[in-house]
């Protein structure tokens, strides 16, 4: 049978590879997917059940039910303290299907696509599916954290680049783009005429009372940024596969044409959940707190290695972790480690070339769990160090 040029070109990810690998030990204590172990708000739970047992759940518009629309509209002035007409509003099958619909809608064959790394892997894939090149800028370090200079974004600028893509707060990182770099990210776009994708899922997973920064509260980005948003991290709906994406009309019209073509709509349970959630201003107080205590234990014990250096993350649930002293590149490290105590993480190469001295460590595990973890890893580099 014959496969597409286009698809074979992409290779699975070395996330889901170790994710699979895992399974092969029955006592592993997986870290590697952000998918968190809590439940979402009962009021959801239970708006898309009373959507089912009404019959309720038929095909909504492309674009989503006109309730949940404006729901979302209502949730981004509060949000982004912005005025959003419906027709500027595309709810989707998740942050991912917003961000490939936009791609889709905005690349022709050779465009080049900005993407910061560490980087979330399905952007690089997503864009070459589109028949895009993405254009890759290291802007991270332990010590310095996420950022990017004005000169350095300048220079990636060329007459094939369209798009910008930030992550804030990001994964793999757990950092944030700081205010000033968000406004040159948006002086840049303006200068140079780009569109800017602004992956925002983490937006409320911010710990210590900080509060999220938008690239949107800048002029220069107005008319240019399309913001991509979901349920997954924020009431923690992974598999429920909702979120939603705003931005200027003739890109929303198209991708809406294209849901035509892919989905028809977003699950419409969903959409009855997302309604209540916005509607009603549900919130995520008790999901934020616990990933701050898990973070806040993570944080400490790892700090604790010798052999490992790692910053405190602002937000998200991942910490990006140096592992460079103990002399392994990130997917050697990952497979002893994963071999010698059954702890699972993912190698940093996964998130760009220039992160093979790090590992990804997701604190979507109760704290006990993480606690054995932390044993685990101990013996492993008890056991490293003895034999050095
Ligand atoms: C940076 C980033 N963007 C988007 C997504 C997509 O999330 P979803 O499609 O579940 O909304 C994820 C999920 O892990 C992510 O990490």
């Amino acid at each position: 049978m014959k496969v597409s040029k286009r698809i074979t070109r992409i290779e699975p990810s070395l996330t889901r590879k170790m994710f699979n690998m895992a399974q092969n030990f029955n006592d592993v204590i997986d870290l590697t997917l952000g998918d968190p172990d809590l439940a979402p708000p009962e009021e959801l739970r239970k708006a898309a059940y009373r959507a089912m047992e009404e019959n309720r759940l038929h095909y909504s518009a492309n674009a989503g039910l006109p309730e949940a629309r404006r729901a979302v509209s209502q949730k981004i002035a509060k949000v982004w303290g912005k005025e959003c007409p419906t027709e500027n509003i595309a709810i989707t099958v998740g942050g991912m299907e917003a961000l490939f619909l936009s791609l889709y809608c905005m690349i022709d064959e050779g465009d080049e696509v900005i993407v910061f790394a560490p980087y979330y892997i399905n952007y690089l894939q997503m864009i070459e599916l589109c028949g895009g090149t993405p254009v890759i800028l290291d802007a991270y370090d332990v010590q310095k954290g996420l950022d990017v200079s004005r000169d350095t974004l300048e220079a990636a600028v060329t007459d094939r680049t369209i798009a910008v893509i930030i992550n804030s707060p990001n994964n793999p990182t757990g950092d944030v783009f700081s205010k000033e770099t968000l406004y040159d990210i948006a002086a840049v776009a303006q200068k140079y005429d780009l569109t800017i994708i602004s992956d925002e899922v983490y937006r409320t997973l911010l710990y210590d009372g900080r509060a999220h920064e938008s690239v949107l509260q800048f002029p220069e980005a107005e008319g240019r940024t399309i913001v991509v948003d979901s349920m997954s991290k924020e009431y923690s709906m992974t598999g429920w596969r909702i979120g939603f994406a705003f931005g200027p009309q003739e890109l929303i019209a198209n991708m809406v044409k294209m849901q035509e073509n892919v989905a028809a709509c977003a699950n419409v349970a969903s959409q009855y959940a997302l309604l209540e959630a916005y509607q009603n201003k549900v919130p995520n107080h008790y999901i934020v707190e616990e990933f701050q205590e898990r973070r806040d234990y993570l944080y400490s014990a790892l700090k604790e290695i010798n052999l490992l250096r790692v910053q405190k993350p602002k937000g998200t649930f991942y910490l990006f972790v140096d592992i460079s002293q103990t002399g392994y590149r990130s997917e050697e490290f990952a497979y002893k480690l994963l071999e010698a105590v059954h702890v699972a993480v993912v190698p940093g190469v996964v998130y760009g070339k220039a992160y093979d001295g790090y590992i990804r460590v997701a604190f979507t595990r109760k704290v006990e769990t993480l606690e054995q973890a932390v044993e685990r890893l101990q013996t492993f580099f008890d056991e490293l160090e003895k034999g050095r």
